[in-house]
């Protein structure tokens, strides 16, 4: 469910189903410009999606086939895609039982003569054990890559996400702290990489114009339908639109061959550009909520041990529960409480051997996926409603939590 999307974007939007001018590379060029500077790295490049964001960073970085990059065992699928095909080997290390993040003690039992990167993620926009990761890349000459697809607003020493690898990918997709409906960003200081990436950005693709037609529409469409009060009807003429193909969003989770309907990776339109420009101006209250909304539900929850959400995106905020499909139901028609990440190996369209996931390797984020809820904390949600139905559901909340 989206939330970060204004009236104003969805006016943007309107206009850019009427004018056109999707390939225009002057406002791209200026939202790459404004993100960089809002991460402090030299340069940004943005892509259809922080997916093809990733595909393209391995290609900069110049991976072989067979290569293995270490991974958190509880991600978004799309990840381990990214990898798989460019032909390298996605190895898991398993997480943290209360930050969700790779357990930094785990990593080095997977580092091997083949090892080459370790993909540092920030589960929920709570930041990586930073300098655990850095230290170890450092000692078995490895390439750090940030995922930083919910972490726009976390920083680690003062440094924001972004900046805190050689090369950081963000996502700017619907659900992500930063909307451009779809879409990714890949941020480096490294002019050579940059360089790189700015060649193949150059040769992908953009989506053909109905296809951005439906990204833009889908867009307006999330504006007016994704609130609380709406969301029971907003799911229903969803399905409705996505059956008469009038909105478009990425499918090729689990696959195991590339995306036959659209090109990857493919380029950000000029259009989410500039929504994605306004998006930036209004950041700084986006994030004052979520970490508000986090704040809250952490005096009543107390999830976290510490967590100091000055320095976190607080993306969404997560708990386990014994049975996390009673309060996803419980939650339905105000907000979808849905796990987000899972394991690789859960996806039921998918291979499981194309993954590289042996079940039972990662043994907590298992248990995780299988418990997790995370409550939304976007700018459409007030803090108000969070409370009133928290408080609803209080008691069988913490009677039901679990720790793992
Ligand atoms: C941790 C993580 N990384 C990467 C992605 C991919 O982002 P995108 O949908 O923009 O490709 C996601 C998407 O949910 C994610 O959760």
């Amino acid at each position: 469910m989206s939330g970060v999307n204004t009236i104003n974007e969805a006016w943007l939007a309107a206009r850019g189903l009427v004018a056109g001018g999707f390939t225009d590379e002057e406002a791209i060029r200026e939202f790459e410009k404004k993100f960089a500077e809002s991460v402090g790295t030299a340069e940004a490049i943005s892509f259809g999606a922080a997916r093809m964001g990733l595909y393209a960073v391995l290609e900069a970085l110049d991976f072989k086939p067979d290569d293995e990059i270490i991974l958190t065992g509880y991600t978004c699928e799309v990840v381990p895609n990214a990898l798989v095909f460019r032909g390298l080997k996605p190895v898991y290390v398993d997480i943290d039982a209360v930050t969700f993040n790779i357990d930094a003690a785990k990593i080095e039992a997977a580092i091997t003569r083949r090892t080459r990167a370790i993909i540092m993620q920030h589960t929920f926009g709570v930041c990586a054990d930073v300098g655990a990761i850095r230290e170890i890349a450092e000692k078995h000459g490895l390439r750090v890559i940030e995922d930083a697809a919910h972490s726009k607003g976390t920083s680690w020493q003062g440094v924001p996400s972004g900046a805190l690898g050689e090369v950081a990918v963000f996502s700017t997709d619907r659900s992500k702290m930063f909307s451009t409906l779809l879409g990714g960003m890949v941020t480096t200081s490294n002019r050579e990489l940059a360089r790189r990436l700015r060649k193949i950005q150059g040769n992908a693709l953009f989506l053909d114009d109905r296809t951005v037609r439906r990204i833009l529409f889908s867009l307006i469409f999330e504006v007016v339908f994704y609130s609380p009060q709406l969301l029971w009807l907003g799911l229903s003429v969803r399905t409705l639109g996505e059956k008469l193909g009038v909105f478009f969003y990425y499918y090729d989770l689990m696959l195991d061959a590339f995306p036959a309907n659209h090109p990857y990776p493919s380029r950000l339109s000029a259009v989410q550009a500039r929504i994605g420009l306004s998006q930036l101006q209004i950041f700084p209250e986006n994030l004052k909520h979520r970490r508000e909304i986090a704040a809250w539900l952490q005096s009543r929850a107390g999830w976290y041990h510490s967590m100091a959400p000055g320095e976190q995106s607080c993306m969404r905020y997560p708990i386990l529960v014994r049975d996390s499909q009673a309060l996803v139901q419980r939650m339905k028609k105000r907000f979808d409480l849905k796990g987000w990440c899972s394991i690789p190996y859960q996806s039921p369209a998918r291979n499981p051997e194309n993954t590289g996931y042996t079940p039972g390797s990662c043994p907590i984020a298992e248990k995780v996926s299988r418990h997790i809820v995370t409550f939304p904390t976007h700018p459409k949600v007030p803090l108000g409603v969070i409370q009133v139905e928290w408080m609803k559901h209080e008691k069988w909340i913490l009677e039901n939590l679990v720790r793992l």
